[in-house]
């Protein structure tokens, strides 16, 4: 939560992912949208406050549930985003209700086959399924060391395997967008002014010095991930 105290997306690129949905899905107000892993809501009030259309936005961790609750409030879009804390690899919908499902940077978390039949079973015949993610654009010729952090344990997927997953969910995949450098930048950013903030202030008044090591760490590590191995990745598909 304090790591992202400064940016409302949760992931790389995820402004870039909502524009790729406008453009496949023009919304209207006779859409119905499903997003699974909502995070702070961010995507469904931008879509809900642009295009007046439905959203059903899945998300189980309570902090996340209440920042977009109020979110919904404070720009009046209760009656459209309809806001359900649940597990993504169960959604409670009916099969064939939404004309589109997307999921922004979480398929893998939720769990990548669970997620993806989800977002299949719920989306009418012809609808869109539009999910970004971190792929791998090369893996390691051997496993990863401990100065690689969590990426050490991460199972490397590429853009390939990954679609082949999205295919055999009963999708056709009709476009793969790698993301420029520069939405990795700007979504470090943020995070970064919140380590530099915590290394003169806390909430207790004095420095955290290991929370701000920890970010930097982090951050760095992905970075080098990024530059060696990390790709990220909106894959459009159709059903
Ligand atoms: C990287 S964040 C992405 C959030 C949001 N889509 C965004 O781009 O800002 C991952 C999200 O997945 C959610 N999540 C984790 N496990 C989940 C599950 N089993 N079902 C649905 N969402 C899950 C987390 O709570 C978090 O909000």
């Amino acid at each position: 939560m304090r790591i992202y105290a400064r940016q409302e997306y949760l992931t790389p690129g995820a402004a870039r992912t909502v524009g790729i949905i406008t453009e496949r899905v023009r919304p209207d107000e006779g859409t119905w949208l499903l997003e699974m892993a909502s995070g702070k809501g961010e995507a469904a009030a931008h879509l809900a406050g642009e295009f007046a259309c439905r959203v059903l936005a899945v998300e189980p961790f309570d902090p996340f549930v209440h920042i977009a609750a109020a979110k919904f409030w404070h720009f009046n879009l209760r009656d459209l985003v309809t806001l359900v804390r649940a597990n993504g690899r169960q959604l409670p919908v009916r099969d064939e209700s939404m004309d589109a499902a997307f999921c922004i940077g979480a398929p893998s978390i939720v769990g990548l086959e669970p997620a993806l039949r989800e977002l299949s079973r719920v989306t009418k015949p012809g609808g869109w399924v539009i999910v970004s993610d971190i792929v791998w654009r090369t893996k390691p010729e051997k496993p990863l060391g401990p100065e690689w952090g969590s990426l050490a344990k991460a199972t490397p997927t590429t853009a390939s395997e990954y679609g082949a997953a999205i295919e055999a969910s009963g999708l056709a995949v009709e476009e793969v967008v790698t993301h420029p450098r520069e939405d990795w930048e700007d979504y470090w950013r943020p995070m970064l002014e919140v380590a530099e903030e915590a290394k003169t202030a806390s909430s207790t008044g004095g420095a955290d010095i290991f929370f701000a090591d920890e970010v930097e760490s982090d951050v760095e590590i992905e970075r080098r991930g990024v530059q060696e191995y990390l790709d990220y990745v909106t894959f459009v598909a159709r059903k």
